[in-house]
Formats: structure tokens, sequence, C-alpha cells
């Protein structure tokens, strides 16, 4: 019985004994392997005087997006980042493989790191290597500008520690200290297709100008619809800036410039070139149609008078635009005010009894300006005076372009007339002719989607006016009763769109 307890405890003891080897040997495995290191690699970095140069090239991977085939400082500035991290991923992306290709020796040993991701479609290459977020393993990437030098560690090792301490931001250095960052506030509104640049003061920016580096986490490259479009990194702050993504310019310690590229004339000339049709595809992609610079210049990305308007036909009184939850571009709104201002002044000079109608009043008891989301202009007339118009007499017979370029038709839709931008960019304005029976004002041919049906003619005895897309323009007396009696209680207060039953969704 004693023997027997005895034994037991001897058993029990073996079996404790072996299992601490066991866990102390794993332990030693594990640390060797890396085990918790990495993980305190980026907090040690600041107090360690031998750096983890190691543990950098396995968090980090240097991405060359932009550089020009026709002169660029490529292979010397993938070489002084090799020089100093021998073993870090690096990748340079391009949009087709440059020609004349880059001069860099793929054979040296220290090149296997080194991966090439040309972007375009090609029937030799697959899916997944020519999306450059799908090539990267590293936790952190470092957006290097092209004809840049890294001369010590410590560089990186203080761009991560800082971004440590904020990784939901990015990073971003100067390649010289000698040159300031621009820092800009970039206002994108997706709704009104429109995107304002401001410059600020501070480090905290929405966006960054002057050449630069930029240390973010990976992840959030797969948060973005397209981060590597040109021009980068242009491109990418227009898409951190609506998720609210702050970009930290870090003052030091700035790396170094290397070689001049781009600066003979003729190189500035062609880079000029490429810029603009740059800048205009990121623009058209990403459906930005109206810019404002940082000097307060706009430009204009959306349709002209010569182009087709930024929208198809219009079914069921909604254009597609609404439909994907935006209003209408600012083109349209800027080219229908142009077509709104003219016919009020050929109406005016013509000597035509005119008022503002329907969702046009609306807009201009609202805001003074066309409704928003609305893709014409309308507009009442007495059907009395309409031949003094020789524009509108002519259209009865057949369409007629006037001496500035605008098309008068009578409408196929209905009895009324309909005055387009110009031959091409077919936005309009409508006019709609009204005559008094019996003391209401009425219409021949109901084109009833309008709401510009029928009114008791005391609305216009007497006339008023309205300020609208910066002029006065006649209107019905009493405008809140006439738009109430048109579109129901509280549409001024409450507009909607004109046929809200369509949206699929609230
Ligand atoms: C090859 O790599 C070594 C560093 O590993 C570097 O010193 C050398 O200059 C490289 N050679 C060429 C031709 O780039
Ligand atoms: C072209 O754009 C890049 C930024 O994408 C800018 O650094 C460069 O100065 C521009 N060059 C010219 C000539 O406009
Ligand atoms: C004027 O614009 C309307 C609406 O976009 C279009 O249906 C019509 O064909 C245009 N008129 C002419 C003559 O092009
Ligand atoms: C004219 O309107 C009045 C009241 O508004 C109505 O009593 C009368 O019947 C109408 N006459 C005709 C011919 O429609």
């Amino acid at each position: 019985m004693i023997m027997r307890i005895k034994l037991a405890r001897l058993i029990a003891f073996v079996v404790v004994f072996a299992n601490i080897i066991v866990i102390y040997y794993s332990l030693r495995l594990f640390v060797s392997f890396g085990g918790f290191k990495s993980y305190y690699t980026v907090p040690t970095v600041k107090t360690s005087t031998k750096s983890p140069t190691k543990h950098i090239s396995k968090l980090v991977t240097i991405i060359i997006r932009e550089f020009e085939s026709f002169e660029n400082d490529v292979a010397a500035t993938v070489q002084s980042f090799l020089n100093v991290f021998p073993n870090i991923q690096l990748m340079i992306v391009y949009d087709s493989s440059p020609y004349p290709p880059l001069d860099i020796n793929l054979k040296n040993g220290s090149f296997r790191n080194l991966k090439t991701v040309n972007l375009s479609p090609s029937l030799k290459v697959p899916y997944i290597e020519r999306h450059p977020v799908l090539q990267i393993k590293t936790k952190y990437v470092l957006f290097v500008p092209d004809s840049t030098r890294i001369s010590s560690r410590q560089n990186l090792q203080y761009m991560i520690a800082e971004l440590s301490k904020q990784p939901e931001n990015i990073i971003v250095v100067p390649t010289s200290n000698k040159k300031d960052l621009g820092c800009l506030r970039i206002n994108v509104n997706i709704r009104e297709w429109t995107l304002k640049y401001s410059l600020i003061k501070g480090t905290v920016c929405d966006g960054v100008t002057g050449k630069h580096l930029i240390l973010m986490e990976t992840e959030i490259l797969k948060k973005l619809s397209d981060p590597f479009i040109l021009p980068f990194p242009h491109s990418l702050y227009i898409q951190t800036a609506p998720l609210l993504i702050k970009i930290n310019i870090l003052k030091s310690p700035s790396f170094q410039e290397g070689k001049p590229v781009l600066r003979s004339h003729h190189a500035q000339w062609k880079q000029k070139q490429v810029n603009a049709s740059r800048l205009k595809n990121l623009y058209t992609l990403f459906q930005l149609k109206q810019v404002v610079r940082e000097t307060g210049a706009t430009e204009w990305y959306g349709c002209t008078r010569e182009t087709p308007r930024c929208f198809g036909p219009i079914l069921d009184l909604m254009p597609s635009y609404l439909f994907e939850g935006k209003w209408t571009p600012p083109c349209c709104l800027s080219n229908l005010r142009k077509t709104a201002k003219h016919v009020f002044n050929s109406l005016d000079e013509a000597g035509i009894r005119y008022w503002l109608e329907a969702g046009s009043l609306l807009g201009a008891m609202r805001s003074g300006d066309i409704l928003p989301w609305d893709h014409d202009v309308d507009i009442g007339f007495n059907r009395d005076d309409l031949l003094r118009s020789p524009w509108l007499t002519k259209a009865q017979d057949k369409p007629v372009v006037d001496s500035k370029g605008f098309l008068w038709e009578k409408a196929t839709g209905g009895n009324f007339y309909r005055i387009n931008y110009s031959k091409t960019n077919k936005i309009y304005v409508n006019l709609f002719p009204f005559y008094c029976k019996n003391g209401t004002m009425t219409k021949d041919a109901w084109y009833t989607s309008h709401k510009n049906m029928e009114f008791p003619d005391n609305f216009l005895h007497p006339m008023s006016s309205i300020e609208f897309i910066g002029r006065q323009v006649p209107s019905p007396n009493n405008i809140r009763d006439f738009l109430e009696l048109k579109f129901g209680k509280g549409a001024i207060e409450n507009p909607e769109y004109p046929n809200p039953s369509r949206l699929p969704f609230p």
C-alpha cells in the first residue's frame, strides 16, 4: 500500500518535471524564431542602439509608383534603399513596361526581393500579379518618389515609431529638409461631383504637395477604390480624404534628393502634358466634374457646349444620377443657367409675358437657384404672345438654331417649346404656353408630369418677380400659395424628387 503511494508520487513528479523541460525548450525555440520580438520591434526602435533592420525589412515594402520612363532615377533609388536594407521588399509599379527598360541589374542577388507590377491587363499575367495590394505581405508600405536617397536606417525607424502611435493616419516626410511641404485641406463632395483644395497651416493635412515619402499601414490601401492611379500621390489623397484619414507631416529626419531628373525645358514640357492628361483621367474616373484649386482657380472636367450632356435620356422624370445618390452635375447646372438666362433675355426682348414655373420657381423660393437635383428649367408664358418671338415662330415648323447657338424646337411630347443649350448638348429649358379661359390659366395639351397644371389667373394679376440665377425673373404673386397648389402643402420646406416612388431605397 505504502509502496504504491510512493510509486504514484514518483510518477507524478517525473511527469511534472518533463513538462517543465518541454515548456522551457518550446519557449526558447519560439523566441529564437522571432517570437514576441516582432511585436516589440516598433516600441524598442527608439531606445535600442543596435537597430533591428532585419525586422524593418519584414515590416515594410518600399514602393516606387510614379516615374517617367523617358527620364528617371529609379535604379539608383532602388540601390540606395537596398544598400541600407539589403533584404527589404521592393516593388515598382507601372501602367506599362517602361521603355527604355529600367537599368536595374536583376541578376544581382540583392534584387531577389524586387517585384515589378504592371497594372495593364495582359493575356500572360494572372489577376493576382497585376494587383499590388494582393502582392504586399508586409504590415507597412513606404511610397518613395523617384530620385530619392536614404542614408541611414534611422529615417525609417523613426517614421515607423511615429506611425505606430497613430496607425490610423498616414505619415509623410519631405525628401529634403530644405523644402517645405504644402498642407492641403481636401473637400470631396461626391453628391455634387466637386473637389475643392485649400492650403492650410499646420502639419495635419488631408493631402500634401511637394516631394515626399509616405508611410502607412497596408490595410489602408485595401480601403481605397484604386490606390495606384496616376498622378500619384495626388490620387491617393483624393481617396483618403473622404475616409477622414489624416496625413501627418514629420519635420525630421529627412531623406535626400537623388539625381536631378526632368529638369530640361523639353522634359518639363513633356511632363506637363502627361500630368494634365493623368489628372483628367483621374477626375473622370472618380466623377469629379468641378475642381477648385488651392489658388482659387476652377477647372471643369464635365460636359461643354460641344459635348453631350453628362446624363442620358430621362425616364419617369428621374435622371440616372438620382439613382446613384447624386445631384445634377455642376457643369449641367451651369449650362442650364446659361440657357435660362439666354431665354429670359430673348423673351424680354420680344415682349412676351412669362413667369417662372414649377420646380424652377420652387428652387427660386428656396435658394434663388435651380434645385440642385433638377435637370431643366420651366417657364410659363402667354400663348397669345407667341408670334412676337421670331424663334418661337420659326420653331413651329422645325427646330432652329438661333444666332447664339441655342436650339429652339416644338417638343414632340406635347404642345410646348424647348430650348436646348446647343445642337449637341441637349440640356434644356421648357416653355409652356398658357391661355386664360373663364378666369383659369390653362393649356391645350396636358403634360401632366410637370406639375404645371392650370391655376386661377389672379396669380398673374399683378405679376410679381423673384431672384433666380442672379437676376430678377417674373413670377406669379403669392408664390407660396401658387407652389402649394401645384406641389401640396410644405413643398417649399420639404421639396421632393420629381418621382420619389421610383427610388429603390430611401
Ligand atoms: C550587387 O549588390 C551588392 C550588395 O549586395 C552591391 O554592393 C553591388 O553594388 C551590386 N551590384 C550591382 C551591379 O548593382
Ligand atoms: C507633374 O506632376 C507631379 C506630381 O504628380 C509634380 O511633382 C510635377 O512638378 C508636375 N510637373 C509639371 C511639369 O507640371
Ligand atoms: C432637344 O433636347 C431634347 C431633350 O434632350 C431632345 O429630346 C431633342 O431631340 C433635342 N432637340 C434636337 C432638335 O436635337
Ligand atoms: C366660369 O367659372 C365660374 C366660376 O368660376 C363658373 O360658375 C362658370 O360655370 C364657368 N363658366 C364656364 C363657361 O365654364
